[in-house]
């Protein structure tokens, strides 16, 4: 399937995969230099921890992130 797939890691960030565009409030463009990995994902903060922010920079794993806890929907096919 092709497009953009968004994909919340388990305990880590979202993972998106596929060109997206990403902007400040104020329209904006955010840089993506330097973030993508070797597949051409970027990896998005859902922790609130990254001092990267909008990208993730490991904090999740400083502070214990659980992403799984509390949501019903995490093993779903
Ligand atoms: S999810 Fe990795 S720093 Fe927040």
């Amino acid at each position: 399937m092709a497009g953009v797939r968004i994909v919340p890691t388990a305990d880590g960030p979202n993972m998106i995969v596929g060109a997206v565009g990403l902007e400040w409030p104020s329209g904006h463009s955010i840089s993506q230099e330097g973030e993508p990995d070797a597949s051409g994902a970027i990896y998005l903060c859902r922790c609130g921890a990254s001092k990267n922010k909008p990208f993730c920079d490991n904090s999740h794993t400083r502070i214990g992130f659980k992403s799984t806890e509390g949501d019903a929907t995490a093993h779903r096919n």
